[in-house]
């Protein structure tokens, strides 16, 4: 059995001391010299005919960083603050370190403002975890943090997420092709599973969607509810629009999106107090997180489930996705995967353990690696609380700062044969002729973001992700037979290609 350690990036993160914030302002440039887009060139080059037109954020992104540089200022625009958005790793740790005690991160203002004018009724004094900033949202966090990001109440649901995986290992049986391949649309099938797996653990229900005879009535709804979230909010979010002074038709779509995903989740939470009034247990430390949450109150219940189920689906799904093309693409790295798997899973029915989980290093370290490769997020933002110096200009207070990583997490520099993939330099054990992770600037790498605001789905999602690649690799060979991966960008990068894996029963 490998006993191997992960290294941790951003465990690092977290403990590294001596921080230069950049304070001495000497020979700095004032903010108001760092490259610009003018508020004139960026709606130009949005419309039909500019260069920015119907553009991926990623697209956007490269573009950005040839023409001004790794930091750049844009301007405030159709009612977005303006945002200075750098691609250096060293800049991420001098905003990271005064975001304060409640850290900002720009919200999602259509999702907030549904939820403030539209239903009051529910949301309107509460704020939420994923939106909302402040008071309000660390309200809702407190609440969240004791039961979301508990290990001890994560790993109740260890057997559970097996055994869903262990469903979707006959789906996969049962839809490959004559040439044992996946099909095209693969991915919904992963998101089915997602899907799956997060409601059982936030709603304490199981959808069955598995099952064309018995899945539940809601199911396809709250798929596509969630991916048009995705595609919905990076357009009226993630760019300039205008929707604050004109609601388009598209706007109100996306506002139906939210009423529609309200509604299921609050039919499903009035069905969970009707059962838990029938059956009380009456006691805490055995509830499920649905009932933990509902103990304090239900609409806190609504929204928290609610913005599990909107962050927690399709970016848990993607990197699933990212996982398997990464071993199917390195079978030499899959194999040595399947050694330690099987150690731990000796029968493709075994079960999987709490115990067991936690030791599968080689495991954790390939999903690293995935996720360097292919980042689930574009990057972090927050607010700077004081006065900084990033790239040698000087940044104000109260500056929103996008960090992506992008150009960074395959750099030469900061990850050696950083194209290749090398789940390796994640171990604690240096492996011959292996480059290490743990000499880069921990900042470069922060998946699951940082600090107080930092992913509070994380340890459910590496649950989820890490028990379904374990049987995936237990069960089949897979391989990728077709060109690379393409990635789509919207609030998460989702793979954008026909996930056409062939299988191998081992
Ligand atoms: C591989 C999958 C996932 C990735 C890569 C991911 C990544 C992230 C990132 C980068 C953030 C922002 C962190 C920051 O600003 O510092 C975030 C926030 C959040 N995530 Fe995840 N996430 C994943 C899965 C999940 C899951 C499964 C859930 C729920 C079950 C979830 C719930 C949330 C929530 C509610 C927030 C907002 C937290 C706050 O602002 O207080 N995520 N996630």
């Amino acid at each position: 059995m490998l006993t191997r350690q992960v290294y941790s990036l951003s465990r690092r993160a977290y403990c590294s001391a001596s921080i230069n914030l950049g304070n001495d302002i000497q020979n700095t440039k004032p903010y108001a010299e760092m490259p610009t887009l003018s508020f004139f060139k960026m709606v130009k080059e949005n419309l039909p005919g500019g260069k920015y037109y119907k553009k991926s954020i990623k697209e956007i992104t490269k573009m950005f960083y040839d023409e001004y540089g790794d930091t750049i200022r844009i301007p405030p625009m159709l009612g977005k603050p303006e945002v200075v958005i750098t691609y250096n790793a060293e800049n991420f740790e001098k905003v990271f370190r005064v975001e304060g005690t409640w850290p900002v991160r720009l919200g999602i203002d259509s999702l907030t403002y549904y939820r403030e004018t539209k239903r009051p009724e529910i949301y309107k004094d509460l704020g939420s975890l994923f939106a909302s900033n402040g008071e309000k949202w660390s309200y809702m966090r407190t609440i969240a943090n004791p039961i979301l990001m508990q290990p001890k109440t994560v790993k109740k649901y260890t057997t559970q997420i097996d055994e869903i995986a262990k469903e979707f290992i006959e789906v996969m049986k049962k839809i490959r092709n004559d040439k044992s391949e996946m099909p095209g649309d693969f991915s919904n099938y992963i998101n089915t599973w997602s899907l799956e797996s997060v409601t059982a653990v936030g709603l304490e229900r199981r959808l069955n969607l598995f099952d064309e005879n018995t899945k539940d009535e809601n199911a396809e709804k709250l798929i596509k509810g969630i991916r048009n979230f995705f595609e919905m909010t990076a357009e009226y979010d993630g760019k300039a629009s205008i929707w604050k002074y004109y609601q388009t038709k598209g706007f109100k779509e996306l506002l139906n999106v939210y009423d529609t995903l309200t509604d299921i989740i609050m039919h499903y939470i009035d069905q969970a107090i009707k059962e838990m009034n029938e059956n009380d247990s009456s006691n805490d430390a055995e509830d499920s997180i649905l009932r933990k949450l509902l103990r304090v109150d239900k609409r806190v219940a609504v929204i928290v489930v609610s913005d599990l189920m909107l962050a927690g689906v399709d970016t848990t799904a993607s990197a699933t996705l990212n996982t398997l093309y990464c071993l199917a693409k390195n079978p030499e790295k899959q194999e040595i995967l399947r050694q330690e798997v099987i150690n731990i899973l000796p029968d493709k029915n075994s079960k999987l353990t709490p115990e067991k989980a936690r030791n599968m290093p080689y495991l954790r370290a390939v999903v690293k690696e995935s996720f360097r490769l292919f980042p689930v997020v574009l990057g972090n933002v927050r607010m700077t609380t004081k006065d900084i110096v990033i790239s040698g200009y000087q940044v104000p207070a109260n500056t929103h700062v996008a960090m992506q990583p992008v150009f960074d997490l395959t750099s030469e520099k900061l990850f050696p044969n950083g194209t290749q993939f090398l789940p390796e330099r994640w171990l604690r054990e240096q492996t011959e002729g292996c480059p290490r992770a743990g000499a880069t600037n921990p900042f470069t790498f922060l998946p699951f973001g940082f600090g107080a605001r930092s992913c509070v789905g994380k340890r459910i999602a590496e649950l989820e992700l890490e028990t379904l690649v374990a049987n995936i690799i237990r069960n089949f060979k897979i391989e990728w037979h077709y060109p690379d991966m393409k990635v789509k960008s919207t609030f998460v990068n989702i793979p954008d290609s026909e996930m056409r894996f062939k299988i191998i029963d081992v």
